[in-house]
């Protein structure tokens, strides 16, 4: 069987690489060759920085992808559009059985487009789609991302959730149940297999936010921001690091920051603003992953970072006025503050006094790519029994008219 596995952005990576490996597991356990899976790697290049993209190859220890599109940057419609024309004759080249999404990036709504209405032969014929990270809600239309994840999780026919609203949703929205499957994290799979490495990171020491030893940590808060409705209005950007004024008087503030935010600080003469804040590029993921793990507070407009403190159990302060992912407020660390000031520095006070740990949602037990693995590769064989069978029926068909008999004749 052949697989078609789509990464295009940076949060994209840490999802697919732990898909990669129970496909080599899956591999490696079956001694029937048609059980085999062949694994076709395509990044779209939607990010292409050493920073953003080349640098969590080597983190996560994830193969040469075996095409590159190299669509970069563009509107949202250009970008999409660019990926859909290109994947589409990757498509038809491969032939896959099945082609695997992930997250709620552009490229993850356009390949899915592409699978769905694309045509191997007159009977239209095309690969399986699945979602991972499929059903995930924010109910507020006006974040690209919702839009992605509506459109792709109608057009897939096999839907991996992360957290039972997922499947909820899915369920409300007219999804047939037997299309959902609730795996767990693929994002977690990935942290909990890098966590060791992560602390071999030198990172704390290299923002002198460690002396020497492991328990001489320092106090520091992580912050991240990139969403456009944050960083590409002044007005909110700015009241956004407002709220954060008191924090980055009592601690270091370290900023890994994101291309679009590094543009719009310029644009808006923001240095003045982000006293105590010590801006850094955008890390790799085991650096990342380290600093995140030490910090005393996370602070995030992101939807990754939300799950990642929740399984690290570090307190999360989220800088949007909603979360898609609602399993990390009622169980996890997560408090959503919105984006006013006063909102922001009520939910540091919050967070700062309560050392609440919160709890590990269900299945995020490192295992979620294996059980997606399993599942794809059931499909997939089902979907190639059936249509054996009517290739069957279709011979005995042709035979019967041929013969003018209804009985297929007998060998
Ligand atoms: C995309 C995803 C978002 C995800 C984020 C993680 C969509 C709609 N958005 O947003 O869900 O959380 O990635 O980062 O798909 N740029 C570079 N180098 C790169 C990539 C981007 O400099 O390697 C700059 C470009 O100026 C580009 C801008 O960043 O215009 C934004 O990149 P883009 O891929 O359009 O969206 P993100 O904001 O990164």
């Amino acid at each position: 069987m052949k697989i078609i596995l789509v990464v295009g952005a940076r949060p994209n990576f840490m999802k697919a690489g732990p898909i990669i490996k129970a496909v080599r597991e899956h591999n490696r356990r079956t001694d029937k060759p048609r059980e085999e899976i062949r694994l076709v790697l395509v990044h779209t290049g939607q990010h292409y920085d050493q920073a953003m993209s080349g640098s969590f190859f080597n983190d996560l220890d994830l193969p040469r992808p075996d095409v590159h599109l190299g669509v970069g940057s563009g509107s949202h419609a250009v970008q999409t559009a660019e990926v859909m024309r290109q994947f589409e004759s990757v498509v038809l080249a491969e032939r896959p059985d099945a082609v695997v999404v992930v997250g709620d990036v552009n490229s993850t709504l356009a390949c899915a487009l592409v699978a769905a209405k694309i045509s191997f032969d007159s009977k239209g014929t095309r690969p399986l789609i699945a979602h991972v990270e499929a059903g995930l809600r924010s109910y507020d239309k006006g974040m690209p991302e919702e839009v992605n994840r509506i459109v792709t999780d109608h057009v897939c026919d096999l839907l991996f959730v992360t957290e039972q609203s997922g499947a909820d949703n899915l369920l409300r929205e007219g999804t047939s149940p037997a299309q959902i499957h609730f795996v767990g994290n693929t994002m977690i799979d990935s942290l909990l297999a890098s966590k060791a490495r992560a602390d071999e990171s030198a990172i704390l020491e290299r923002f002198g936010l460690r002396n020497g030893r492991v328990d001489q940590t320092e106090q520091y808060a992580l912050l991240t921001l990139h969403r456009p409705s944050n960083v590409d209005d002044r007005e909110t950007f700015v009241n956004i690091l407002e709220g954060l004024r008191d924090l980055s008087q009592s601690m270091p503030v370290v900023f890994p920051v994101h291309p679009r935010t590094r543009k719009r600080i310029a644009e808006f003469h923001l240095d003045g603003a982000l006293d105590g804040i010590h801006l850094v590029d955008p890390l790799g993921y085991l650096d990342f992953l380290c600093l995140m793990k030490n910090a005393q507070l996370v602070v995030t407009d992101s939807g990754g970072i939300q799950e990642e403190t929740t399984c690290l159990r570090v307190p999360c302060v989220t800088v949007r006025e909603n979360t898609e992912r609602p399993v990390t407020v009622t169980q996890g660390t997560n408090i959503i503050a919105g984006t006013a000031s006063q909102n922001i520095r009520a939910a540091v006070k919050k967070q700062m006094m309560s050392g609440s740990t919160g709890l590990i949602p269900e299945k995020w037990d490192g295992m979620a790519a294996f059980r997606i693995v399993e599942i794809l590769a059931a499909a997939i064989e089902r979907k190639q029994s059936s249509s054996l069978i009517d290739i069957e029926s279709a011979a005995v068909e042709v035979t019967a008219a041929m013969t003018g008999s209804t009985q297929p004749e007998t060998p």
